[in-house]
Formats: C-alpha cells, sequence, structure tokens
C-alpha cells in the first residue's frame, strides 16, 4: 500500500513522527431499525454481511459537524456483538466469499441498497459487493436479498476505503460510485469519496479494462471528479465528456429527489487503461456499452 492509498487530513499531522489520521467520507448517522431490520440482520447477516474493521485513525477523526456526532448513536445502530461475524482482517478473498469464480463489482455507499439488488437481479452472471456504513441501509439490502431470493449479492459493513485496502489489485470488473455525499462546503472537499488520495486506491483495485461509474446531482462535484479522474493517468474516461445515464441504473431516491428540484444528474465512466480499446462513445453521443 503507498501512501496515496490513504485518504489523509492535512495539519500538524504532516509533522514528522505524528500519525497522518484519515478522514471520513459519511455522517455519523442514527438509524432506527424496524423489526424486519433486525430479523434480516440476525437470520441473513452471517451469510451474506462481510463486517469491515474499523479504521483506528478514521474513528479518531474530528467529525466535521459535531452535532452530529453522538454518542449513543453508534450503539443504537451496532449490530449485536453476540450474533455479528467477526471483521475481516485479512485481504478478502472474493471467490470465497461468494462461493465462486466471477467477475465482482463493488458499490461504495450503497444507501438502502436499491440499486445494487435489482443491478444484482438483472446481471446474475456477476457478483455484487456493497459497502456502506449505515447499519439501517445495510439491513435494508439483506432483507431485499431475502425477497428477491438473489445469491449473487454481498455486503460490506463499514468504511469501503477500509475495504477497498483488503482486496487484492485488480480484483474488480467494476467500481460504482452512484450519489455519493457531495460535500458541497469547500472545507469539507477533502471528504469527499473521489479526490486525488482516493483515486489511486480506485483504479489499482479494478481490472484492466475494469469500469468506474459515477453518477451525482451535484454540478460542482461532478466537474471536480471528471477533473480528478482525468488527472489520473491510468483511467480513460469512455465518453468525451459526461456519459449518457446507463440504461440499467436503477433509479433511487437520491435521483427521484434531484429530478424533482429539476436537477440534472451527471453520469460518468472511466475505465482502466487495458490491452485493448476503451469501450464506449468518445463523442459523448452513443449509448454507453453495460460493462
Ligand atoms: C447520498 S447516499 C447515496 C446512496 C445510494 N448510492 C443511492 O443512490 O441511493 C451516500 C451513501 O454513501 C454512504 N457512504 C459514504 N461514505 C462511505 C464509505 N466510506 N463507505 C461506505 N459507505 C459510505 C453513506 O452512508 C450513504 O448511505
Amino acid at each position: 500500500m503507498t501512501s496515496t492509498d490513504r485518504n489523509s487530513a492535512s495539519g500538524p499531522a504532516d509533522q514528522p513522527g505524528v500519525a497522518r489520521a484519515p478522514i471520513r467520507t459519511f455522517h455519523p448517522r442514527r438509524g432506527r431499525l424496524s423489526g424486519r431490520h433486525v430479523d434480516a440482520l440476525d437470520r441473513l447477516g452471517p451469510a451474506f454481511r462481510l463486517p469491515v474493521p474499523e479504521d483506528p485513525a478514521t474513528t479518531a477523526a474530528t467529525d466535521p459537524n459535531p452535532a452530529t456526532t453522538d454518542p449513543t448513536a453508534a450503539a443504537a445502530t451496532a449490530p449485536d456483538p453476540a450474533t455479528a461475524p467477526d471483521p475481516v482482517a485479512e485481504p478478502v478473498d472474493l471467490p470465497a466469499l461468494f462461493g465462486r469464480r466471477a467477475p465482482v463489482v463493488l458499490e461504495i455507499g450503497s444507501g438502502m441498497g436499491e440499486a445494487t439488488a435489482a443491478m444484482a437481479a438483472a446481471d446474475p452472471d456477476r457478483d455484487y459487493l456493497a459497502a456502506e456504513v449505515h447499519t439501517p441501509g445495510i439491513a435494508n439490502l439483506l432483507a431485499m436479498i431475502d425477497r428477491r431470493g438473489l445469491t449473487n449479492v454481498r455486503v460490506a459493513d463499514g468504511d469501503a476505503l477500509v475495504l477497498l485496502r483488503l482486496l487484492p489489485p485488480a480484483s474488480l470488473a467494476a467500481i460504482h460510485l452512484f450519489f455519493p455525499d457531495p460535500w458541497p462546503k469547500t472545507r469539507h472537499h477533502k471528504r469527499r469519496l473521489i479526490q486525488p488520495g482516493n483515486v489511486a486506491l480506485l483504479r489499482d483495485r479494478l481490472e484492466p479494462d475494469g469500469r468506474l461509474l459515477c453518477a451525482t446531482d451535484s454540478h460542482d462535484y461532478a466537474n471536480a471528479m471528471r477533473e480528478t479522474l482525468t488527472a489520473d493517468p491510468e483511467l480513460v474516461n469512455a465518453y468525451a465528456g459526461f456519459a449518457p445515464r446507463p440504461d440499467d441504473r436503477p433509479v433511487t431516491k437520491f435521483e427521484r429527489r434531484a429530478l424533482a428540484a429539476r436537477r440534472p444528474v451527471f453520469d460518468l465512466v472511466f475505465v482502466r487503461k487495458g490491452a485493448g480499446p476503451v469501450g464506449g462513445d468518445r463523442s459523448g453521443q452513443g449509448r454507453i456499452d453495460r460493462r
């Protein structure tokens, strides 16, 4: 792992001998678990959940909005330690996790899991690993896995930036980042998932020709993502600019909200350089091929 693999804050931690504190890309949130969600966590967690260890430095980082840091929130949403599996401490063995060898798609910040469940159901030849920190969202996706009888979904319970460091290089066919938290204030931009310090890690975990798909309704973040991803010499934009909306990207609450407010949604597709030509349409006019 290189230093660019880590999402680091600057400041006093830059001084020699002082640990650099990785920073959170998510809001700590209180979440109420319904009976259905508690049941999903208890019954399906052992088979479908991949607990991700805490990054000690991440948990020590200062939250930008102390009002949201409620010490009781973690307790309210934390899985029962008696039934929760041990967090992974070693590199993740993806074929063992899914019980087969198939292309793997990582969705970062799966929210309530609507997109993951719908895409996995429509794409049974690929495996979907959803990473989320919000326990009700994790439980909701587990319940959908059960309801739809999905066998190609696993839910990583924890920080995707920690998970990525536990995944082997070149192990992902695609990374999906749909409506990531936009962190609109300039002083919070360092908390955005797509930022220079994280791109090398994301790109390294993609296989050659693997695709990074992003969608956002924040024009500012969309431009920043495009600029940051374009700056990586190993990534190529599959389109001349923003991508057409992929037909198979399900509409989630965040897109519905944007459309209702007449905010445009921006899609991006970047491809890790590989042996062959990059698929897509560099004119920006055509449709995206699914994978
Ligand atoms: C705005 S929501 C979008 C959810 C979903 N992609 C959708 O379109 O409905 C962003 C989600 O990313 C999650 N998130 C942010 N940073 C994360 C991280 N480092 N690891 C895992 N999840 C993260 C948040 O908890 C939140 O659920």
